[in-house]
């Protein structure tokens, strides 16, 4: 397994769209376990292939020590697609590729999904709460969106220039 460098915004490839997989093969598998590395390195409770410079439909997610309610095991999944969705909450959210920023995004509040699994196997689920909200922002990556994406022009507006003015600094170190 390995880390992967995690892109951050302001970036073009974080704005594009990924192509879904044929297959959870070898190779998706791998991009799996080294994304879950990747996630837990960070730390963070969910990630998408794009944020690491993959643009394929790949995303994991895992929210077990954050809220032990819900799934405890990881989910690595392919080619998630959003089938169903409920009500509508509003949730604090972050990102790995949006540092040190958060902002409250109404999302659906229950969702069921169909994926791949880390077998290849068709699955379905349904998901509330925090495990609804993550799936949705990931899910979201993958179309090349972000969460500010969501906010009024103004607040992104306010966000990218503080992420551009970070990013600046960063490179003059
Ligand atoms: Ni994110």
């Amino acid at each position: 397994m390995a880390i992967l460098p995690i892109l951050t915004a302001p970036d073009k490839r974080l704005k594009q769209k990924s192509l879904p997989v044929a297959d959870v093969d070898l190779t998706i598998r791998q991009l799996m376990d080294d994304m879950l590395e990747t996630m837990y390195a960070a730390p963070g409770v969910g990630l998408a292939a794009p944020q690491v410079g993959i643009l394929k439909q790949v995303i994991v997610v895992d929210i077990g020590s954050e809220q032990d309610k819900q799934i405890h095991t990881p989910l690595l999944l392919a080619n998630p697609e959003i089938i169903r969705t409920e009500g509508e909450l509003l949730w604090k959210e972050g990102c790995l590729s949006v540092p040190d920023q958060v902002a409250e995004v109404l999302r659906a509040a229950v969702i069921e999904i169909r994926a791949l699994d880390h077998n290849n196997r068709k699955i379905h689920l349904e998901a509330t709460e925090l495990l609804a909200v993550c799936l949705q922002h990931e899910i979201d990556h993958l179309q090349g969106t972000l969460f500010i994406d969501h906010l009024s022009r103004l607040k992104r507006a306010i966000i990218l220039q503080k992420l551009k003015k970070a990013k600046e600094a960063k490179e003059q170190e």
